[in-house]
């Protein structure tokens, strides 16, 4: 059967990663979480000191950039793709609120969004690929065949975020989430390099009272749709 790329873009916390795993492994496809990837650029700024206040020494960053690598491992157990940092695992490491509240002034580095959307679109060369992100319909593949844009209020987006934390067992605030969710939607969607903006070509969905099965079915049948006329 032919191959598509599907490409699943929204707002911070609004659900993208589920509804795009799930659907990966339903039909077969790779599945690359793009935020993971500039969430681990972040981990690494982190670790080496380069944030000072709302400054960020980009010249340090950017002379290591082709130092970092990012790759994707599936965990034997669970059958999800974790995240590795120049091969250490950091799958839990960047999804903390710290990695969160550093991570939009990073994707706005213009020499940072470059290299990371050429490696998702390597990713992406034999088709048969799902991608979250915020850019991914209107940047990385423009071409995609299919293209969701998601969303959801920001307060439901936040208690989502909140009962994630809490469920891994990491340390957790809703105002602190909330707050997070709301400077980073700024901050991702006015910035000048390949914003959040809705693909004209893409479907909304807003999934503010849909249940997980629900919107995983809502995109299966976006899916076979697809698939049928392409
Ligand atoms: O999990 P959540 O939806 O909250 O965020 P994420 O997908 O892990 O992305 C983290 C951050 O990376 C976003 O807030 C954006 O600043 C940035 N990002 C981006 O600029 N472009 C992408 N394609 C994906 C993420």
């Amino acid at each position: 059967m032919k191959k598509i790329i599907i490409a699943i873009d929204g707002h911070s916390s609004c659900g993208k990663s589920t509804m795009a795993k799930d659907l990966a492994r339903e039909v077969g496809y790779i599945y690359v979480d793009s935020g993971a990837m500039y969430r681990a650029v972040t981990l690494w700024a982190l670790r080496q000191n380069y944030f000072n206040g709302n400054e960020i020494n980009t010249e340090a960053l950017e002379k290591d950039m082709p130092g970092i690598s990012i790759t994707f491992r599936l965990n034997d157990e669970t059958r999800l793709p974790e995240t590795y940092l120049n091969d250490e695992n950091v799958e839990k490491e960047i999804r903390s609120l710290e990695v969160s509240s550093h991570v939009s002034p990073i994707a706005t580095l213009p020499f940072v969004r470059e290299a990371l959307t050429r490696w998702q679109q390597q990713l992406g060369a034999e088709k048969g690929i799902v991608m979250d992100g915020r850019d991914i319909g209107t940047a990385v593949f423009p071409e995609a065949e299919l293209k969701i844009f998601v969303t959801a209020s920001a307060e439901v987006r936040a208690q989502r975020r909140y009962d994630e934390l809490k469920a891994k067992g990491m340390e957790a605030s809703y105002e602190d989430i909330l707050q997070n969710v709301k400077e980073r939607d700024y901050i991702d969607s006015h910035r000048a390099m390949n914003p959040l903006r809705q693909a004209d070509d893409a479907i909304v969905l807003d999934n503010s009272e849909l249940t997980i099965a629900e919107q995983k079915q809502w995109l299966l049948d976006k899916f076979h749709a697809t698939i049928q006329h392409s």
